[in-house]
């Protein structure tokens, strides 16, 4: 069922509470999600954008309830990903023939590639290109190149002032009543900054350059209708001042430890640096985290925070424990900036851990301190010594 955005603009999406994973399972949700479609009757009977694909066949019958399907004139792509174009396949046959598809050129790469070459009439645009919907109103294109594909963009609705931004601004997080000012604050924004964590934050330099060439444009926002999760109406431009802090090397005070164990001697070690941090620093926040037991996204999000992080693994088969391996080759992905990292890890015979740690630590890209504790067999008194000198130089 269509809902109010304002005036001719409505939503036509699909919110779904029962999601929990996306991206295959690369990416947790906890509090539901939604695939944000829009629906404009102007002049012109448009749709911006589609749901994804297991959905496709609601949202057609929820359009068909709405409107003729013959009356849309034009589609509006702004991104190829399936959970926005996943019910182009169905829903292109239903509308008239040679019904354009407005999106950028990258798009008609992304969508002929995945539901191949189907003689859409797609219509290439580029950023500042416009087309006329009637009523004195406008689309114009924003391209959103790597955010977080080479082909997103945003539409923005002249008139009404609406920006529809696609992934930028969103979150995986269901919300009933749809807008911002009814979503619980506390899970809007930890939502909010766990999709920018974990999905845009590679491209960190990229978002600070666009809102810049986005300020540059002078737009009155009056809404950003995001693809999924609030829609930001009340004051909408927090969410952009927060995506300028968050894509500027962000971090708070506080400290994140994250281990993995085979029979609980790093887990010691952990514990020993966690409460260190603690005495040295009672205003730093300090996030433990047993590497193999976390939701990696949830922890992610934590290091994004973070100014410091403390890793550590046993050594197994001359090398560190797969999970731990895992973890920092995602962290590596995530292209955090400007945070310190030590490395800890018990020891029965070999002892690699350390090293290997803080080789692949430096590789994703942090700046890790010497200052290490690697114990044999256990933690001894004089590896506990050591621990105050490394949490020293991890909060300096
Ligand atoms: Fe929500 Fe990049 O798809």
């Amino acid at each position: 069922m269509r809902r109010l955005i304002k005036n001719n603009v409505s939503w036509i999406g699909y919110i779904d509470w029962e999601l929990e994973s996306f991206h295959g399972d690369d990416y947790s949700i906890f509090n539901g999600s939604s695939q944000n479609a829009y629906l404009i009757e102007e002049e012109k009977t448009v749709l911006i954008d589609t749901i994804w694909t297991p959905h496709r066949f609601d949202y057609i019958e929820n359009l068909k309830s709405e409107i003729d399907l013959n009356k849309i004139d034009f589609v509006v792509a702004n991104h190829g990903e399936c959970d926005h174009s996943g019910a182009l396949q169905a829903l292109m046959p239903e509308l008239k023939p040679g019904t354009p598809i407005y999106c950028t050129a990258n798009a008609v790469k992304s969508i002929e590639g995945q539901y191949g070459k189907r003689g859409w009439n797609f219509k290439v645009v580029k950023t500042g290109d416009s087309v006329e919907i009637g009523n004195n109103k406008k689309l114009v294109f924003v391209e959103m190149r790597m955010l977080h594909w080479p082909d997103s963009m945003a539409t923005y609705m002249t008139g009404d002032n609406i920006l529809f931004s696609n992934d930028a601004f969103g979150q995986h997080f269901a919300v009933e009543e749809l807008f911002n000012d009814k979503a619980d604050q506390c899970l809007l924004y930890k939502e909010a900054m766990k999709y920018f964590a974990n999905i845009l934050n590679p491209f960190a330099a990229l978002v600070s350059k666009k809102l810049d060439e986005i300020a540059k444009l002078n737009l009155d926002i009056d809404i950003i209708a995001t693809s999924h999760g609030a829609i930001w109406r009340d004051n909408p431009m927090q969410i952009v001042k927060k995506y300028a802090e968050w894509a500027n090397a962000y971090q708070e005070n506080q400290v994140t430890v994250a281990y993995d164990t085979m029979w609980e001697g790093t887990t010691k070690i952990a514990h020993k640096i966690s409460e260190e941090i603690a005495r040295q620093s009672p205003d730093t926040v300090v996030k433990v985290f047993n590497i193999a037991k976390s939701d990696k996204n949830e922890m992610m999000t934590e290091l994004f925070k973070s100014k410091a992080i403390a890793v550590g693994s046993p050594t197994v088969g001359n090398s560190i424990l797969s999970s731990v391996m895992g973890w920092i080759e995602f962290a590596k992905q995530l292209k955090f900036k400007n945070k310190k990292a030590a490395a800890f890890g018990c020891y029965g015979w070999s002892g690699e851990s350390v090293k290997i740690l803080q080789e692949r630590l430096k590789d994703a890209g942090f700046n890790v301190i010497d200052e290490n504790i690697k114990s044999a067999w256990t933690m001894t008194p004089e590896d506990e010594a050591k621990i105050p000198e490394l949490v020293k130089s991890l909060l300096a």
